[in-house]
């Protein structure tokens, strides 16, 4: 199941990712930028998360429990939280593992052209589709 950031925020805010401990959802998060990775700790404090990113220097940080961004929070939970995260440049493998996947790519405004580069928002899209083991699943964009 693909699902949108606000929808993410909606589902978090009713409970819907917070189960217990023996029935955690496998969830891949696309981007380990601002909005991912905030997504990823949170998410990975009671569920399996998978970071997906295309910088290697981004997931060896992540990894090592190293934020490659400076936001408090997002140091602090690294540094202190027991979080079932694992940052990955193999998107293929996490998106078919998981039972939803939250993207967080970039989606830049190319000012010249006028229009937003939804590009890398694609690429995720058709990956976790290819990567999605069961058809019936309902993607949500
Ligand atoms: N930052 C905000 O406050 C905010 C608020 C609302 C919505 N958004 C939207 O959320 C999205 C993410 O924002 P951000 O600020 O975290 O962006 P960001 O640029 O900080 O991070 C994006 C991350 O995605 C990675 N990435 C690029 N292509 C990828 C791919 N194909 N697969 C996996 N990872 C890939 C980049 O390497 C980077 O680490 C954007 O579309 C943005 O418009 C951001």
């Amino acid at each position: 199941m693909i699902i949108k950031y606000e929808q993410l925020r909606m589902q978090c805010k009713k409970g819907v990712f917070f189960m217990n401990e023996t029935s955690k959802y496998t969830i891949a998060v696309a981007g380990t930028g601002y909005v991912g990775l905030s997504v990823a700790t949170l998410l990975s404090q009671n569920n399996k998360v998978y970071a997906v990113d295309i910088v290697p220097e981004k997931v060896e940080l992540i990894n090592k429990r190293k934020s490659p961004i400076q936001d408090e929070y997002i140091e602090r939970y690294l540094a202190e939280k027991e979080l079932d995260l694992t940052a990955t440049l193999d998107a293929e493998s996490a998106y078919s593992k998981a039972d939803f996947v939250v993207i967080a790519a970039p989606t830049n405004y190319d000012s010249k052209r006028n229009y937003f580069d939804t590009s890398a928002v694609e690429t995720v899209i058709d990956l976790a589709k290819d990567s999605q083991n069961d058809t019936n699943a309902t993607p949500f964009f």
